[in-house]
């Protein structure tokens, strides 16, 4: 039995079977949070949860698509039934793009309102009883994109700008009912090996390979910090920081920099399979 911090308290991750999502739910289950985790790809979300129970944690998983309402209730309403409480929710599961807005299909620009807003929204709306009774936490997983609009993921941005218009209305709504609500500002992090964004066209693409500036745990560690401190919002990396800065105060000059130093980046590059 874990005594941790988080013992009694239950955690749900959306797109918890992968990536950033995926350590960010084992270090909230190493604090003792009972563990729920959500996603599309059900081989992924089993090989997390096997390895999850395998390292001592409690997690189960959920199939779901957050671009489906319906599936998004049933998410929390499944968390409900076999866990009877909801405590912190990390609102994590997103997609990336690539490509100009004038070359991108506008089912690009769709999927990322539907996966990385709507998605967010509509979980959260269903989990905030639960939050609510629990005086818990919702974490939206945003983006340095959102502090300031980069070239090549445009809607992307926009998306996870979206989110911090969404936390700051909902804190006005529920955060003197005692729940917490935080934005966190992910920087450049490692990436799962079979990673993949939409390309302009649609189809799925792998990352260029990048220098980045957090690993996974990293950014995780940030995550739930964000969680115990009940931060209301947190910027990550260095460069992230740094950038804030420079957005705030000297606005034109950030906007030379970004045409200057990031327009052809091959951060913002995807390769073709
Ligand atoms: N990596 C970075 O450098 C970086 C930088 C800034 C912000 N972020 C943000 O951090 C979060 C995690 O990114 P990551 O790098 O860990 O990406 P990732 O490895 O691609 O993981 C994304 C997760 O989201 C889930 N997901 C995607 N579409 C979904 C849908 N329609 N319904 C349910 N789940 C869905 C995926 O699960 P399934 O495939 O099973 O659906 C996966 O678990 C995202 O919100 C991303 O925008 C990442």
């Amino acid at each position: 039995m874990n005594h941790g911090r988080l013992h009694g308290t239950v955690a749900l991750v959306t797109g918890g079977g992968k990536g950033i999502g995926r350590e960010t739910a084992r270090q909230l289950g190493q604090l003792g949070a009972r563990l729920f985790i959500c996603g599309r790809d059900q081989k992924a979300l089993a090989a997390t949860t096997d390895a999850f129970r395998a390292e001592g944690l409690t997690a189960d998983y959920v199939a779901c698509d957050v671009r489906n309402a319906a599936d998004c209730a049933r998410l929390v309403d499944t968390v409900r039934e076999r866990a009877g409480r909801l405590d912190i929710l990390v609102n994590n599961a997103g997609m990336s793009m690539r490509g100009s807005l004038e070359d991108t299909a506008p089912e690009v620009m769709a999927a990322m309102a539907e996966i990385n807003f709507l998605g967010a929204a509509y979980v959260t709306a269903r989990a905030l009883p639960l939050l609510k009774t629990a005086k818990g936490s919702v974490v939206f997983i945003s983006s340095l994109t959102a502090l300031r609009g980069l070239p090549q993921v445009g809607p992307y941005g926009a998306s996870k700008k979206a989110l911090i218009g969404l936390a700051e209305s909902l804190r006005a709504e529920v955060g003197g009912q005692g729940v917490h609500v935080g934005v966190v500002h992910v920087g450049f992090t490692e990436n799962d090996p079979d990673k993949v964004v939409y390309g302009q066209d649609g189809s799925l693409v792998p990352l260029d390979s990048r220098r980045n500036a957090h690993t996974q745990a990293q950014a995780a560690s940030h995550i739930v910090k964000n969680v115990l401190s009940r931060k209301r919002e947190s910027t990550l990396t260095g460069l992230g920081k740094l950038a804030a800065f420079f957005y705030r105060y000297f606005p034109g000059l950030a906007d030379w920099l970004i045409v200057r130093f990031v327009s052809g980046s091959r951060q913002f590059a995807a390769k073709p399979r």
